[in-house]
């Protein structure tokens, strides 16, 4: 047995150019949104291929794009039930009423068969989809479903910067799609997210509503209700800093999540569809034979220095949630009570991930 170490879930990569980027701004005397932040949007928009806002949070970008979409309070949104809280609570924050979808047992994403068996039954206003871990959702079969059944699609993506449906980076698609920067991310502002459409008035909304719904940032004309909503320059330069190394990071992630699927016995992994050209990896899911096994193993792992996660609780058994806790959403539930998420992170090293597998077989 190699001696013990510890690997935390996620660890960002701030390096050297990062901290002499924040010097620079420091010493510029601007910090709050500004020059860096535009530029930011612009590497973005490149990367991505589309027009992009950046905010201040993943949670601010789907308000965001709700808001920039009319949504009304009141408004039917289906949401996955397999998905971190914030995909729901930001529409019901809102005062959204809020449908959970259950989902796939394989992808651990949201399908459109399930999806269809509720939006030609019910008058849903926005269904939200997420690509879990940063697995890419069936892109064109949610637009088709979007046209067929009049319904707004937004894309949660949070997880998947970087990812490709079909070749092409998700984001750059004809809905408007979401992202999230937070620490734990592919790439990192701290705090922070941002919004992708390729149709530029719902950019330029975005752009407003993230400033308190002000027309133009010289005066004190508002013709819109938004909030504050923007980053800091000061967070922008880190986000400079990160996207230029996000391929590097993509393929690190790529190895380590390889090395799993090789080297791990008697676990299921996550199903990666021939669509899905590139995998964020932005987590990485085992997934055991019953709960009794994972939470060995999870506790296993957690003994020898391993910060491995238990993943989401079913959306609606949240408390949070009582008008949908009487619902059963069978995958879900499953999933929520098999599945473990290990740990994965831009500079993990191939030694490191051979601990985690050498704790992990054990069992
Ligand atoms: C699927 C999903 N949606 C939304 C968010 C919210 O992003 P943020 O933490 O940047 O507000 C996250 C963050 O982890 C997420 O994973």
């Amino acid at each position: 047995m190699s001696k013990k170490l510890n690997i935390p879930w996620s660890k960002p990569d701030i390096s050297e150019n990062e901290k002499q980027a924040i010097h620079k701004v420091v010493e510029s005397d601007w910090y709050s949104q500004g020059p860096l932040t535009k530029k930011f949007e612009d590497e973005l928009s490149n990367y991505i291929d589309s027009n992009v806002s950046v905010v201040n949070s993943g949670t601010s970008a789907i308000i965001c794009a709700l808001l920039a979409h009319n949504f009304k309070p009141g408004d039917l949104v289906l949401v996955p039930d397999f998905t971190f809280f914030a995909t729901l609570s930001s529409p019901k924050f809102l005062g959204a009423k809020i449908i959970t979808a259950d989902v796939d047992q394989k992808t651990l994403n949201i399908s459109p068969v399930q999806v269809e068996e509720i939006v030609k039954n019910n008058d849903i206003k926005f269904v939200i989809v997420v690509d879990i871990a940063g697995l890419p959702v069936d892109i064109d079969a949610f637009e088709e479903l979007a046209s067929k059944y009049n319904f707004t699609l937004i894309e949660d993506a949070a997880q998947a910067l970087g990812s490709e449906y079909k070749n092409k980076k998700i984001g750059s698609f004809n809905h408007t799609t979401t992202f999230s920067f937070h620490i734990a991310k592919q790439i990192t502002t701290i705090e922070g997210g941002c919004v992708s459409s390729n149709d530029e008035k719902i950019s330029e909304r975005i752009k407003q509503l993230r400033d308190h719904g002000r027309s133009n940032s010289k005066n004190y004309s508002h013709d819109l209700i938004g909030s504050n909503f923007r980053t800091t320059d000061l967070q922008s330069c880190i986000g400079l800093e990160q996207i230029k190394k996000i391929d590097r990071y993509l393929s690190n992630r790529q190895i380590i999540s390889k090395k799993y699927k090789d080297e791990l016995k008697n676990v299921n992994f996550q199903e990666n569809p021939n669509y899905s050209v590139r995998h964020s990896n932005m987590m990485f899911f085992t997934i055991y034979p019953n709960k009794g096994i994972r939470d060995k193993n999870f506790k296993i792992l957690q003994e020898n220095g391993i910060d491995a996660k238990l993943p989401w609780p079913p959306l609606h058994s949240q408390p949070a949630n009582p008008e949908l806790n009487n619902k059963s959403h069978i995958n879900t539930e499953i999933i929520s009570d098999t599945a473990l998420m290990l740990p994965i992170f831009n500079k993990m090293t191939e030694e490191e991930a051979d601990y985690v597998i050498e704790c992990s077989n054990k069992i």
